[in-house]
């Protein structure tokens, strides 16, 4: 049950390589990055994929340049669009004309801390649980149905940087996992929940890595 998939990104692109490195059950024909000079249209590249620099600057607005960015998509008849750290809000149109073939990582347990900074506003708020979501994409930002989620210890001495780095692992391995499992036709969006059809691994698809206790303090 193969198909194309076409990656949208804004910068260094390690989700990307993630992605790259795996048995997807579809083929990366795209990466389009609204950024020229993003780190991850060189890692396009070298696998031989079609990369795409789109400078949004070039664009009136949002409208138009979404516009640009279909028609580019839809040149490669994708099955699925993925966004792999993708920068930039969405028009509605978009989000519409990719309902339920469009998916986003996001660097947190939805729905807490939608939006940006998330690992700075977790140790903010002094959760002890921090970690990961892919989700369906839907009009309202970082709200849609969630497919897989992995959870990190948050440290006592913890910054924004190591926290992330330590959520950035888990995405790493959570980001395929979906793809896979939305290009084997295994994911079925029912109102706010997904449904994973035939497969007992369903039952882990929230894992805490690394073990709470795997870490002491100085
Ligand atoms: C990731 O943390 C992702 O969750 C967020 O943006 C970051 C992109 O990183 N949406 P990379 O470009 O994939 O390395």
């Amino acid at each position: 049950m193969a198909g194309n998939i076409v990656v949208l990104i804004s910068g260094r692109g390690s989700n990307l390589e993630a992605l790259l490195q795996q048995e997807l059950d579809g083929d990366i024909v795209a990466v389009i990055s609204n950024r020229p000079d993003a780190g991850g249209l060189e890692h396009a590249r070298q696998h031989g994929i079609d990369a795409i620099g789109l400078d949004h600057r070039q664009y009136a607005d949002r409208s138009h340049f979404d516009t640009e960015l279909i028609k580019r998509i839809d040149s490669y008849s994708p099955k699925l669009v993925v966004l792999a750290g993708y920068m930039r809000l969405l028009s509605g149109s978009f989000v519409s004309r990719y309902a339920g073939r469009l998916i986003n990582i996001h660097p947190s347990l939805l729905p807490s801390f939608t939006g940006l900074h998330t690992h700075q506003r977790a140790l903010d708020e002094g959760v002890r649980m921090h970690g990961c979501t892919v989700h369906f994409v839907t009009a309202e930002l970082d709200h849609g149905p969630i497919i897989i989620q992995a959870a990190v210890p948050v440290m006592p001495h913890d910054t924004a940087a190591a926290l992330a780095a330590r959520v950035l692992t888990q995405e790493h391995r959570i980001f395929p996992q979906a793809v896979r499992w939305f290009m084997q036709g295994r994911l079925t969006i029912d109102g706010n929940r997904v449904v994973l059809k035939n497969d007992c691994a369903a039952a882990s698809a929230t894992l805490i890595h690394p073990p709470l206790d795997c870490e002491t303090a100085p």
